[in-house]
């Protein structure tokens, strides 16, 4: 894997004023932030801070210059920056701000639109320590994918708190489906997802996907998959229903493993066969896991993504009383603990790069409510795109289930350099974004259902205890976020134009046609 760049030491070019530097932070972990919330960054000088990119740890100071980092050094002395804001950031880890590549937010589905909108769905991120999001523009058949782009930059544009950018889902192919890729790709959308479930909703068939892969490569595009076999989950949930078998923990039974299994091998087989890239999105199980492993052994493009609930929570939770466990109706589910560590080691491991939250969520009392008699009509979804940073943190970092680097990597640096945001995002790095989230490793907090970042009336982590806190969150050298309450602007965040992905930087050859 590529090293990030080496910070540089080089003394800053400004002539050496008098210093007029305002401390806006006290110190040590107490980093009451005295900033003026969510305006222009201007000069901002951070002190002391302990700073993780994907390849280092050192402890440094920073100094940013409209929006961007524009001086890493041991030392750089507050004389030198002329009407400086200061944060002490002692005692505080800092890491790349968090890219979630993988959100869906006011997304009509299932009969329910999820009622986190790019407002509520971009505060939450900032407040979780994530400073980018990519969200899935999916188009209706027959719709144009550039007409469905545009549609997502009216709920989008002017509404973020933070930086996002946009995959769009190719549920079709035609001619026309072949025309719009080079445009959407010039107008910043570098990659496509292809749903091989949802069958004659969002589905599409062999055939489709193969013209997809071959057409995104040829254009420099990435395509990911929902891999479950939609024809297996069809036939599941036809006969669990006709047999009677209607409640939420029967979604579980209708999507095993064999058919996430089963799709990741099919996905694996035909990106192959045309020589394209290709990322696995929210991979939940073992099997999935073993069929990107023996690609990857013999060398082919294969990339996977995981989420927070695969992880960490596990199939029992179906089990509850009553309709309870529709708030965990997701696809793919969530799978028997058993998954759990072969997920943690495929990321320590460098076969899974990132995590993203596939954050989709709905109201439990009204939306899931829909399917109280039926589980195939409970829409599909979780919240938690303002958790992520905390759950890895605490359950990665502090567990001692991978470094603060590997952290850095899989939160920010992979998921910037897959999608082409690297080295814009990602990292700590002169000319970066000043994309940074602080966090104090000693407060501690609870995820409940009460305090929620998310617009939705229940967390998918109710009593995840939390060890280390992101005390500030800073999106351009603005202050998004102070002690986990929002502090920016939802007309803050700018749409990302994305670059096309590069298989070199991830040690594959270029692209060869046949
Ligand atoms: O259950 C899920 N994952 N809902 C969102 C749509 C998707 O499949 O990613
Ligand atoms: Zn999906
Ligand atoms: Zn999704």
């Amino acid at each position: 894997m590529k090293q990030t760049k080496k910070p540089t030491t080089t003394p800053t070019t400004k002539s050496a004023k008098k210093s007029k530097a305002k401390s806006i932070a006290k110190s040590g972990s107490d980093t009451a932030m005295k900033s003026s919330a969510g305006s222009s960054s201007g000069t901002i000088l951070i002190k002391s801070g302990a700073i993780h990119t994907a390849s280092d740890s050192f402890r440094a100071d920073l100094l940013v210059e409209h929006g961007k980092i524009v001086q890493i050094a041991a030392k750089i002395d507050t004389n030198f920056c002329h009407n400086a804001k200061v944060i002490n950031a002692a005692g505080l880890d800092v890491f790349p701000g968090g890219i979630d590549v993988h959100t869906h937010f006011e997304l009509p589905f299932m009969g329910a639109v999820s009622p986190d909108d790019f407002s509520s769905g971009t505060v939450a991120a900032a407040c979780g320590g994530t400073t980018t999001i990519v969200d899935f523009v999916i188009p209706s058949r027959g719709q144009r994918i550039t007409e469905a782009a545009k549609m997502w930059h009216n709920k989008a544009d002017g509404k973020c708190a933070v930086d996002y950018g946009f995959h769009i889902a190719l549920v079709e192919f035609n001619d026309q489906v072949a025309k719009d890729i080079p445009k959407v790709i010039a107008d910043g959308v570098t990659s496509f997802k292809c749903f091989l479930a949802y069958k004659n909703a969002l589905m599409v068939d062999d055939a489709q996907l193969l013209e997809i892969l071959y057409h995104a490569r040829e254009n420099g595009a990435l395509v990911s998959v929902h891999a479950e076999n939609g024809d297996m989950l069809t036939f599941l949930m036809k006969h669990l229903l006709e047999s009677g078998n209607t409640a939420p923990r029967f979604h579980s039974e209708a999507h095993p493993a064999i058919a996430e299994a089963e799709a990741t091998h099919r996905a694996i087989v035909l990106a192959s066969m045309a020589a394209a890239p290709l990322y696995i999105v929210h991979m939940s199980c073992n099997e999935a896991l073993e069929e990107v492993k023996i690609a990857r052994s013999r060398g082919q493009m294969v990339l996977a993504e995981t989420c927070p609930q695969y992880l960490l929570l596990d199939d029992e939770l179906y089990n509850q009383p009553g309709f309870e466990g529709a708030k965990w109706v997701m696809s793919p589910p969530l799978r028997h603990f058993s998954n759990q560590d072969p997920l943690w080691e495929g990321l320590r491991d460098g076969f899974v790069q990132t995590v993203a939250t596939d954050h989709c969520s709905f109201n439990y009392a009204t939306q899931k409510k829909m399917g109280k008699e039926k589980f195939t009509l409970i829409p599909n979804g979780i919240p938690g795109v303002g958790d992520r940073m905390n759950l890895l943190y605490t359950y990665g970092v502090c567990r001692g289930r991978f470094s603060p680097n590997q952290f850095a990597a899989i939160t920010a640096t992979n998921p910037a350099r897959i999608f082409g945001m690297y080295p814009q995002k990602g990292t700590i790095a002169v000319g970066s974004d000043a994309d940074l989230v602080f966090y104090d490793p000693k407060k501690k907090g609870k995820i409940t259902d009460k305090n929620t970042l998310h617009n939705v009336d229940y967390s998918a982590y109710n009593n995840f205890e939390l060890d280390g806190l992101p005390v500030l969150v800073l999106s351009r050298g603005v202050v998004v976020s102070k002690d986990q309450k929002f502090t920016g602007d939802t007309a803050h965040g700018r749409f990302l134009k994305r670059q096309p992905f590069t298989p070199s930087d991830w040690g594959f050859p270029e692209f060869e046609g046949f």
